[in-house]
């Protein structure tokens, strides 16, 4: 069956839900034909809390995505996120059948199901099972066993997982509007994939995509997949902290912190004040800067804090070569760089999307990385479907109930 060249990401984020569409060429590149986006509701921290409000923004992202792209949706890969997502890294192990020494395709799905048969809760869905790495008769470094002569296959995975009603919400969110669902993807794989070149994913590295609900990270290494997390905390909280710190409202403090906010602190002129004007329900009112950044700054160094030591407990922060890869709204913040760069003491970059073209304001925009990464994600899978001679790509996921239209 022909495939379609045209393929969709759609993030349900916490702040604004994007689609995004890409036309993919026959060398594996890919074109973003254009963006819709409409501003989120019903969605708290990257979930899903009125399904009837965030549906409705979804229809809406998507008549806009076809209206700017000038093309038909019919399906779409979708991200999905949420403090209930978990992740741990396990190993199968099977023994090759005495009668045969070669390991055959048959093998490796049989290995992928062994290191699946730990105890999930039972609410819970597998959403990846993405291979590190393959051992033939104890010989590590194995990228594709497939052919190879052995009697021990044993494989290393991440495994991501998270509460099935939880993922469905957003699932349905997509049907309620008539596209069919093509992937199922959590926010830091995908974004991975629109940030990180497989150089950097060789080198070490980690991304951290910052929205407006949740902080998305993933950390890979020697190419793979090591470890995975997701922080309740983005953006909201930091304007959150800004409206009770300086006594303003909500969205005066969101305003603030887009137009004025730093994490630069001890630069200003001292006791220097932004004056904010009169508006429907809100006064007016001076407020210092040194205090704005003093806040924003203290919030953005504890998120950073709480992932470094989630990354530690997994792998040394030394062997991640190619450092810190930045992404999400969040990442727009000025001196956001520095503080990570200081937390880290690895090497910090602001997120570019690598090997993708397409109209620059999508491109630099790092509230996109999600939707394209979505593309790219399921443009490789379909790269690998095609020619299953493309072993060992870090995309290999698993069946259940998230997988695609029949
Ligand atoms: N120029 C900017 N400076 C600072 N913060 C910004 C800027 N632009 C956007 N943001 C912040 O980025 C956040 C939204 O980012 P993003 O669009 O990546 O979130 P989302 O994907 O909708 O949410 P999530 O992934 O958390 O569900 C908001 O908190 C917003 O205030
Ligand atoms: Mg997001």
């Amino acid at each position: 069956m022909a495939r379609s060249d045209i393929l969709v990401g759609v993030e349900v984020g916490t702040s604004k839900v994007c689609a995004v569409v890409g036309e993919t060429g026959r060398e594996g590149t890919l074109r973003i034909l254009g963006v819709g986006s409409a501003p989120s509701r019903g969605v708290r921290k990257g979930e899903i809390v009125d399904i009837a409000i965030a549906t409705e923004c979804v229809h809406d992202a998507l008549a806009d995505a076809e209206t700017n792209s000038d093309a038909e949706i019919g399906s779409v890969s979708v991200a999905v996120t949420g403090s209930h997502i978990r992740s741990f890294n396990s190993r199968g192990a099977i023994l090759i059948p005495s009668e045969r020494f070669e390991i055959d395709e048959e093998d490796v799905s049989e290995v992928a199901v062994k290191a699946r048969e730990v105890n999930i809760p039972t609410e819970n869905a597998f959403l990846h099972s993405i291979i590190q790495h393959y051992y033939v008769d104890g010989q590590d470094g194995v990228l594709n066993p497939i052919g190879m002569v052995g009697r021990r296959l044993e494989a290393d995975y991440h495994i991501i997982h998270g509460v099935k009603t939880r993922l469905q919400n957003t699932l349905r969110c997509i049907r309620e509007n008539g596209v069919q669902l093509d992937e199922v993807v959590v926010n830091s794989l995908a974004s991975a994939q629109a940030v990180l070149d497989q150089h950097q994913k060789d080198l070490g590295a980690v991304v951290i995509d910052m929205g407006g609900g949740v902080t998305d990270y993933i950390v890979y290494e020697n190419g793979a997949v090591r470890h995975s997390g997701v922080l309740a905390v983005g953006g909201d909280h930091i304007s959150n902290d800004i409206s009770l710190g300086l006594r303003i409202p909500l969205t005066r403090a969101e305003k603030l912190k887009v137009e004025e906010g730093s994490t630069v602190l001890g630069q200003g002129t001292p006791g220097e004040m932004i004056v904010l004007k009169n508006d429907a329900g809100f006064s007016g009112k001076e407020v210092e800067r040194e205090m704005l950044n003093t806040i924003i700054h203290a919030r953005v160094r504890e998120m950073f804090e709480l992932i470094r030591k989630g990354i530690e407990s997994e792998i040394p922060l030394h062997l991640l070569g190619a450092g810190v890869v930045l992404t999400g709204g969040c990442s727009l913040i000025k001196g956001i760089k520095d503080v990570a760069e200081s937390v880290f003491d690895l090497p910090v970059s602001l997120a570019r999307e690598a090997g993708v073209s397409g109209p620059k304001s999508v491109l630099n925009n790092p509230q996109y990385s999600t939707a394209i990464g979505l593309i790219k994600f399921t443009q490789a899978l379909r790269a690998e479907e095609e020619d299953p001679g493309l072993f060992g790509s870090v995309l290999q996921k698993i069946g259940g109930i998230f997988r695609r239209k029949g």
